[in-house]
């Protein structure tokens, strides 16, 4: 029947054997050791998370009725810290094991099948493109800061989201005649923030060598810069100052805490990065365990100190009423409270370095993933496409610029962090339950590094902790993610179920059946009914909203419901017809 192969597994032999073969043809040296593997985990690590969350994740949103955390962020961060701990272990295990490039979505094709694969790779889209949306985002904050105390001040409109700027014209009418109008509308774009991604996208057109020196000089000014705030900030303040600003610890009880450490959870991404390297490791089985934990204990460590200190310098009353530009600058918002405004510049300065370097390891890593999924067949052949003279993925790195780039445009901060957690932590979970199916599927395969204690206890506790810390992200998030997956759905049916490599007949031309296309039309309808719903409400308060005619968004609602209910006839029929339709 035409549904079978969705669950087909990559046998994990030939995934080394290929990867074998691609070292010797391309020439990957086997250069990286423990050292490199750790600052390259800190580099993708630490970013916007720890330069531009931890405002909102200390004082919540009111909008949005999400806690905050006050000064048990440091508790947020260690929670956080744990969560990761767990699925740190399960990647450890799995590059040790396989070690190739590729991460997630090469170890899910291997153990759990193609389509729980191709779901984790166009959920990888969320971890690199949509984080880098917030990256950026944040890029443009500092920046504007740091050329407004040199005293340029760009004109609000250009380095504003249009939601942002709405809110800030609300609070004062007279911005709006600032704005240049189109068609008797105001133009509001971070074009700030478009243009970072667009010069990136340049710099990566023509090809840079990821260099680990680079690099380590980026992890060091990072570092640096975070012990420079710690030091000027206890140079001012002292530590019983501070103790006595971390009272009351809870303002809003264990919720304002867990709510934190999903949004801290940001500040985190990026220490599975390591595993992408794993092709250049010179012992992978050693290295690679190292790398992943040296990278996320360090990284701990200074986001503790760095909460710590945040917290105890800005009192839990004081943060809540900064407003939302404020809340995504918060270390140099802090320190200008108490420290001559130099030493806001200089952090700020980090701010623009740390973030930069963040963008080019994502902005690089999303190409590399089209590539993985369009070698397997599961995109066309041109997101695999590489440049003639400069040898880089063009096409894929200037469609990852322009998408990243506009969203960058007319987004939040705070609603691209949400979503890039919940989409990451996705991705966790089935990493986790990856490493419990492969302990049973090839129990004899080596395993330089093993995840202590059999199969079930860590990797479950892995599951359950990434689940528990996307309950606390907020139902727009879910809704985007569960569309954009819904999204993902319809392009497999569409077009890579029958395209991928590993159904792939000599002389047969693939072409999609009849039901499967069904199917992929009907995903299309849920993903637009999930897309178009009110994003500020659960399912609960959707039926209300349904039931009332009177109920704002009535008719949004609506259209919605008879979409999904369209959408989901279609894949139903798709299914029912692809049971009896033949193999092509
Ligand atoms: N962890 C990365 C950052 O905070 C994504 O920027």
């Amino acid at each position: 029947m035409a549904l079978k192969g969705a669950f087909r597994t990559k046998k994990l032999d030939d995934i080394l054997a290929a990867a074998e073969e691609r070292g010797e043809r391309v020439g990957l040296k086997r250069t990286l050791g423990p050292v490199n593997l750790t600052l390259l985990g800190i580099g993708a690590v630490i970013g916007a998370g720890i330069f531009a969350t931890v405002g909102s994740a200390a004082a919540g949103d009111p909008e949005t009725l999400r806690p905050g955390a006050g000064p048990s962020l440091m508790l947020s961060f260690v929670i956080t810290a744990v969560v990761c701990g767990f699925t740190a272990l399960c990647y450890a295990e799995f590059a040790s094991m396989v070690p190739i490039s590729g991460s997630a979505y090469t170890y899910s094709y291997a153990t759990l099948g193609e389509l729980v694969a191709w779901i984790i790779g166009w959920d990888l889209m969320i971890e690199y493109a949509i984080g880098n949306v917030a990256v950026a985002i944040s890029w443009s904050n500092y920046f504007r800061s740091l050329l407004d105390s040199l005293g340029v001040h760009l004109p609000f409109w250009m380095c504003t989201d249009a939601q942002t700027a709405a809110r800030m014209v609300a609070e004062n009418p007279e911005l709006a005649a600032q704005a240049p109008h189109l068609f008797g509308v105001p133009v509001y774009f971070n074009f700030l923030a478009f243009a970072i991604v667009m010069l990136i996208t340049a710099v990566l057109v023509k090809g840079i060598r990821e260099s680990a020196g680079f690099n380590a000089v980026m992890v060091i000014i990072k570092i640096l810069i975070l012990m420079f705030f710690v030091g000027v900030a206890l140079w001012y303040f002292s530590p019983r100052e501070m103790a006595a600003n971390w009272t009351p610890f809870q303002p809003n009880g264990w919720k304002g805490t867990l709510t934190g450490a999903a949004v801290v959870f940001f500040s985190y991404i990026g220490f599975d990065a390591v595993s992408t390297v794993a092709e250049e490791t010179r012992n992978p089985g050693r290295d690679l365990p190292v790398g992943i934990f040296a990278s996320l204990g360090i990284c701990t460590l200074i986001y503790m100190v760095v909460a710590a200190v945040f917290t105890g310098l800005v009192p839990y009353h004081d943060i809540l009423t900064w407003t939302e530009a404020e809340k995504a600058e918060p270390l140099t918002k802090a320190l200008g409270g108490i420290a001559p405004a130099w030493t806001s510049v200089i952090v700020g300065l980090g701010a623009v370095v740390a973030t930069t370097a963040v963008l080019l390891v994502f902005q690089l890593g999303q190409p590399r993933i089209f590539y993985s999924m369009a070698r397997d067949g599961l995109l066309p052949p041109v997101f695999a496409r590489v440049h003639p003279r400069y040898r880089t993925p063009h096409i894929t790195t200037i469609l990852t610029g322009l998408v990243v780039g506009v969203l960058a445009g007319f987004t939040t901060i705070d609603e691209m962090v949400s979503l890039t957690n919940i989409g990451t932590l996705f991705a966790f979970v089935l990493v986790c339950i990856g490493i419990i199916v492969l302990r049973y599927k090839e129990p004899g395969r080596p395993r330089p590094f093993r995840v202590p204690l059999g199969p079930w206890f860590l990797p479950g506790l892995g599951v359950l902790s990434c689940v528990g810390l996307m309950i606390y992200l907020p139902p727009s998030s879910w809704w985007r993610f569960i569309g954009w997956l819904t999204l993902g759905l319809s392009v497999y049916w569409s077009y890579g179920h029958a395209r991928s490599v590993l159904r792939r007949r000599p002389g047969v031309v693939p072409r999609t059946p009849g039901p499967l296309r069904l199917m992929g039309l009907g995903f299309l309808w849920m993903a637009l009914a999930l897309f178009i719903v009110p994003h500020d409400a659960n399912p609960r308060e959707l039926l209300a909203i349904l039931g009332d005619a009177a109920a704002l968004h009535h008719a949004r609602t609506l259209i919605a419901a008879l979409l999904f209910g369209a959408g989901l006839a279609s894949v139903s029929l798709g299914l029912l017809t692809a049971r009896r339709a033949p193999l092509q």
